[in-house]
């Protein structure tokens, strides 16, 4: 029997824990047996692009330790395996069977179980996992610690901080270290670039591409005006140019030393805690693996300005502060490469992942207001921002 008049529970579906459950869970978070007074669900508003997340919420609970009442909050998400994502019907056949039975769609209770927090250098760490909630076969709750993060935005010191602290990371995940031992499969034997191959080859080469070749695209009147607005006629053509060069731009990047990486470092998932703004907590693993040196500042750099939270024209402070703060952390964990040898591993990892991608070629058809046109407008102008980036080879 419910001893809350309205928990709201239940609209966590496959998420949810009982109140008993959550009780225990409490408890144990804050380490005295407590009842529990007030619970309260939130959806967290926060579009996911990941096809294994099915929900995100806050859950702020009230629990009584007999002596006084205390809050807490969670962060609760929900992973599905990748045969319920809405969107599957998009991936045409046969990748639609390949995604569904390889897609590792549990990875970032993997990366937690394998000691990932472990390898984390000070400064880094990971949310306490509290509850890992196995629902069925194909859903998986997970009630992670509540991070407040700062408010505003991230300045220079922030970025330069992050890429230092990325270098020491990968750094203590280079190539044949005792801590990539314990990493999960198909990640821990994957030949190098795998995470990199298969988003570029299914997302960048066979979608994006043959819709950037088609003329028509660059006549819709979304992508025309704001090719006008920003002066850059030449977009187009630098983009097939750039999209046919990209096959050996990869085959490049295999001959680079190869670190595991986070694999999705952007400040969204890089979150300053409000009460230790000095230390970052790492979250969504999801595109983790083998991949070439410098692999973990591509995101870093474009992160913010995808979600439009940051202007392209700020994007070249940021990658003069990020580079030289990732060869300082790279040092300082006794790894010593050719600076060159990094830069190529940033630029070309970042512009065969993203250069191709940034344009919203999915939303053109939705109706047609300023906020779309400025959406577009800006997404060109950081396209420009990250062609430009790429290494000439
Ligand atoms: N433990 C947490 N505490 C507070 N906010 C979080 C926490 N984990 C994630 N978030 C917020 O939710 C967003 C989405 O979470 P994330 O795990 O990155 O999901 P996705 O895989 O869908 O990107 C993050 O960018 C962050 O703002
Ligand atoms: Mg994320």
């Amino acid at each position: 029997m419910s001893v809350l008049t309205d928990s709201g529970l239940a609209t966590l579906g496959p998420a949810a824990l009982d109140e008993a459950e959550l009780a225990a869970t409490t408890s144990a978070a804050l380490g005295v047996d407590v009842d529990l007074v007030g619970v309260t669900c939130m959806p967290v508003a926060y579009s996911s692009g990941s096809p294994a997340t099915a929900g995100l919420w806050r859950v702020d609970v009230r629990a009584d330790t007999s002596v006084w009442v205390r809050s807490y909050s969670y962060f609760v998400k929900l992973l599905r395996h990748v045969r319920h994502w809405p969107s599957l019907g998009l991936i045409p056949e046969p990748a639609r069977q390949e995604f569904v039975e390889r897609f590792p769609w549990r990875f970032e209770l993997d990366m937690y179980d394998c000691g990932i927090g472990e390898v984390l250098p000070e400064g880094m760490r990971l949310p306490v996992l509290h509850q890992a909630h196995r629902a069925d076969a194909d859903h998986i709750g997970l009630w992670w610690e509540y991070v407040d993060q700062r408010p505003g935005p991230w300045w220079l010191a922030d970025f330069a901080h992050a890429a230092r602290l990325l270098g020491r990371l990968a750094a203590r995940r280079r190539d044949g270290a005792e801590a990539n031992h314990r990493l999960p499969e198909p990640w821990r034997s994957a030949p190098p670039g795998m995470a990199l191959r298969y988003y570029v080859g299914n997302r960048v080469m066979a979608y994006c591409l043959p819709m950037l070749r088609d003329p028509q695209l660059w006549q819709h009147p979304l992508m025309a005006g704001a090719l006008a607005e920003s002066g850059d006629e030449r977009l187009p053509y630098d983009l097939v140019d750039l999209g046919e060069r990209i096959p050996r731009l990869l085959d490049l990047l295999d001959t680079l030393p190869q670190t595991f990486a986070h694999g999705d470092a952007s400040p969204q998932n890089l979150l300053v805690p409000a009460d230790q703004p000095e230390s970052l907590v790492v979250i969504d693993w999801g595109f983790g693996g083998r991949l070439p040196i410098g692999f973990d500042l591509g995101q870093l750099l474009v992160g913010l300005a995808h979600a439009g939270e940051l202007d392209a024209d700020d994007l070249p402070a940021i990658d003069e502060v990020i580079f030289p703060a990732y060869l300082d952390g790279l040092r300082a964990d006794g790894v010593m490469v050719d600076p060159e040898v990094v830069r190529l591993g940033y630029r070309a990892s970042l512009v065969a992942r993203s250069a191709l991608a940034a344009l919203p070629l999915e939303q053109l058809g939705d109706p047609l207001d300023d906020a779309l046109r400025a959406h577009v407008l800006n997404r060109v102008r950081l396209t420009r921002r990250l062609v430009d980036l790429a290494p000439r080879w």
